[in-house]
């Protein structure tokens, strides 16, 4: 690589300045590992489409620098989108009123009220709820012996969890998974942008209908404890639940199935590591903490400026965009030890999955419990797993991971004999 220095500044080498990160094919055509090392080293704040050719953003890709940003909620809102495609179109129309997209004094509130609804008695039905399905659904596909993870297992856990949790009938969750799968990320290339925005309109009309019928007969769910609640003596409005419900479905949905499906994909490329958590030579928590650093299923979070920003020589200017890297911090060498080796056992591992400061991740306990019910039904009820096939990746510009992986499973027989049938 040559880097061509002009005065202060160093001049982006061709084959950075070549990739659109708002492109999700260009998560599939390049060498991202290669990229980000790169960035890290030569350009820590880097300005993107620069030359005018690609969307202009800032990219923020040490660990150092990520965490701060993430927690600098005075220089930085999120009220005008946290996500590429919201910040590029200029806004997104929930802010004030969704979790994510809220700052301040409103977004402790909400956030305090939202809470209460992930009580620990609330939690608890819903772990358990995670422990049964993840072991029914996991001895199921190893009686069966093949098949595609994805699809089979790992799809079907994070919307009973998150279903459960606010109380969408169990028969909704086929139809709703759809429309998450739409709305984010796609397993199709083509798809068009217009049927990602379909699908989250029937989101918050299904969730309209949902509030509706909770205020009508009140039960134990999310749901109902957020319309009993209130903020300064104000009750939330049903947009205020709907957009929030809608926060929690998407936010909840895609990156614990893509974590799950990570972990099957990771240890069947890596039999020494199998074999160390088979065995119980690592613990289940440590093991969750470094697939999901492995995984980072949100590859990038962001913001827009609200003051004048410096940042290793550059000025990113009030007003502009700044997109922070999960995947790139994950992988900072002057963080982890040897960053691109997967090694269940490694302490510490303060990844940066779940963000950082006031908008951490409301979910980061319930994703834990669902990877790591997923790892302790694996290491019971097979002795190994292989592809069968070759593994389709997701297109997206904010998450990373499969949609699709055909694997073979061993039986553990003494272990299946625990399962039930
Ligand atoms: C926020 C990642 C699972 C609900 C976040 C943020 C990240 C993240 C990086 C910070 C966004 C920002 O700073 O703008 C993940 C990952 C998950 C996961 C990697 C799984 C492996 C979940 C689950 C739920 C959930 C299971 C719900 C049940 C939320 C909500 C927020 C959030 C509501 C907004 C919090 C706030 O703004 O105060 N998540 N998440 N997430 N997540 Fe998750």
């Amino acid at each position: 690589m040559t880097v061509q220095t002009t005065g202060s500044r160093t001049a982006v080498p061709d084959g950075i300045s070549a990739v659109n990160l708002a492109d999700p094919k260009s998560y599939l055509e390049n060498d991202m590992d290669a990229y980000w090392r790169r960035l890290r080293a030569d350009h820590p704040a880097y300005r993107h489409g620069r030359d005018g050719e690609y969307p202009e953003f800032w990219v923020v890709s040490r660990y150092a620098d990520v965490m701060a940003l993430y927690r600098d909620d005075r220089r930085l809102t999120s009220e005008k989108g946290n996500v590429l495609v919201t910040l590029l179109a200029g806004g997104d129309s929930a802010a004030g009123q969704m979790l994510a997209v809220t700052d301040g004094r409103r977004h402790k509130d909400l956030r305090n009220v939202m809470l209460r609804a992930f009580s620990p008695r609330a939690l608890a039905h819903v772990t358990d709820l995670v422990r049964t399905n993840t072991r029914a659904l996991v001895s199921d596909f190893v009686r069966r012996g093949s098949g595609d993870f994805a699809a089979e297992v790992a799809s079907v856990i994070p919307m009973t969890t998150v279903g459960g949790l606010l109380g969408v009938p169990q028969r909704d969750h086929p139809y709703l998974l759809g429309l998450t799968k739409s709305s984010l990320s796609s397993d199709e290339a083509d798809q068009a942008p217009e049927e990602a925005f379909l699908a989250r309109n029937e989101i918050l009309l299904y969730f309209s209908d949902l509030v509706a019928e909770r205020r009508a007969d009140p039960q134990d769910d999310v749901i109902t404890t957020l319309t009993q609640s209130d903020i300064d003596g104000v009750p939330l409005t049903d947009q205020d639940i709907v957009f929030n419900c809608y926060s929690l479905i998407l936010g909840g949905d895609e990156t614990s199935r893509l974590s799950m499906i990570e972990a099957v994909h990771a240890l069947s490329r890596e039999p020494e590591q199998w074999r160390r958590l088979k065995q119980g030579e690592v613990t289940l928590e440590s093991a969750v903490e470094e697939i999901l650093r492995w995984a980072s299923p949100a590859m990038n979070f962001g913001r827009r400026a609200l003051v004048d920003i410096e940042l290793h020589g550059e000025t990113i200017k009030a007003g502009d965009v700044v997109t922070l890297w999960n995947i790139s911090a994950n992988r900072d060498d002057a963080v982890f030890d040897d960053p691109f080796t997967l090694d269940l056992g490694r302490t510490p591992n303060k990844h940066i999955t779940f963000g950082y400061g006031p908008h951490f991740c409301l979910g980061a306990y319930l994703a834990r419990v669902e990877v790591k019910e997923m790892l302790d039904a694996l290491r019971t009820f097979t002795t190994g797993f292989e592809l069968t096939g070759e593994p389709r990746r997701i297109h997206s510009n904010l998450m990373t991971g499969m949609s699709y992986l055909p694997v073979g499973f061993t039986a553990d027989e003494a272990g299946l004999a625990t399962a039930g049938s």
